[in-house]
């Protein structure tokens, strides 16, 4: 697969722009099934940008990231966690919704590293227009999009973590617009905190707990912001 880049106009200076754009890519196979591209949303100078996996069903129909109850329950730790929801951007590592048929019922089907590739290229776009002071990395998926494969979220999370050399490989990020000295607009100053993904909550044997640890984790990132 040929991957989004080829899809990013090189001189997209801002989101509308890239969104715009988004809803004709073809970077990989994902688009073809699903009903639209789920671009990210929020304030353009969001200090805090979260990223997740995927759109899910509701998310494909509707063409907005966490909208369903995945969504709800993060607004909901956001606030717990006293931060502003006003203040945030949300999108997610991949832009379609990946999924397989049984019957008339639409099952998520996790992205593999292949989708997760392809789509990278938007979300290190959407990073060189936001220029996020802390990035949320919610759950396996977003980690592999920017902490690579080995990264483990349950033993690291909820900890502040310089923006990683991982995700900042100039290879990774060509034709990404680049600044008047020539440093990558990709390259955020950014901090970067992993939590658990709000559906994982959903899934949790103790929901009470692990929505709990969401929180705390998100009490990490407003003390950053403070
Ligand atoms: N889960 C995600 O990761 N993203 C969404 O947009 C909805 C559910
Ligand atoms: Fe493009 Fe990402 Fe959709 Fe693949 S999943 S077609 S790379 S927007």
């Amino acid at each position: 697969a040929p991957g989004a880049q080829q899809f990013i106009p090189p001189d997209a200076d801002n989101l509308d722009q890239l969104r715009a754009a988004a809803t004709g890519c073809r970077g990989c196979d994902l688009y073809a099934d699903a009903t639209q591209t789920v671009f990210g949303r929020g304030d353009a100078h969001a200090r805090v940008v979260f990223v997740g996996e995927q759109p899910g069903d509701m998310e494909d129909q509707n063409g907005l990231p966490f909208v369903g109850p995945a969504g709800h329950l993060l607004r909901r730790a956001v606030d717990e966690a006293g931060l502003d929801p006003r203040q945030l951007y949300i999108t997610n590592a991949v832009k379609h919704f990946r999924h397989q048929l049984r019957g008339k019922r639409r099952i998520h089907q996790t992205p593999d590293q292949v989708h997760i590739v392809a789509c990278r290229p938007w979300l290190v776009a959407e990073f060189a227009q936001l220029q996020p002071e802390v990035v949320v990395v919610l759950g396996a998926t977003a980690a592999k999009a920017l902490l690579g494969p080995s990264f483990r979220v349950t033993r690291s999370r909820g900890v502040l973590m310089p923006w990683p050399d991982s995700a900042q490989r100039p290879q990774d990020f060509t034709r990404v617009p680049t600044d008047s000295t020539g440093r990558l607009g990709s390259v955020p100053p950014a901090q970067l905190v992993a939590t658990i993904h709000p559906s994982a909550v959903l899934r949790a044997d103790n929901r009470e707990v692990a929505y709990a640890g969401l929180v705390d984790d998100l009490r990490v990132v407003a003390g950053a912001l403070a």
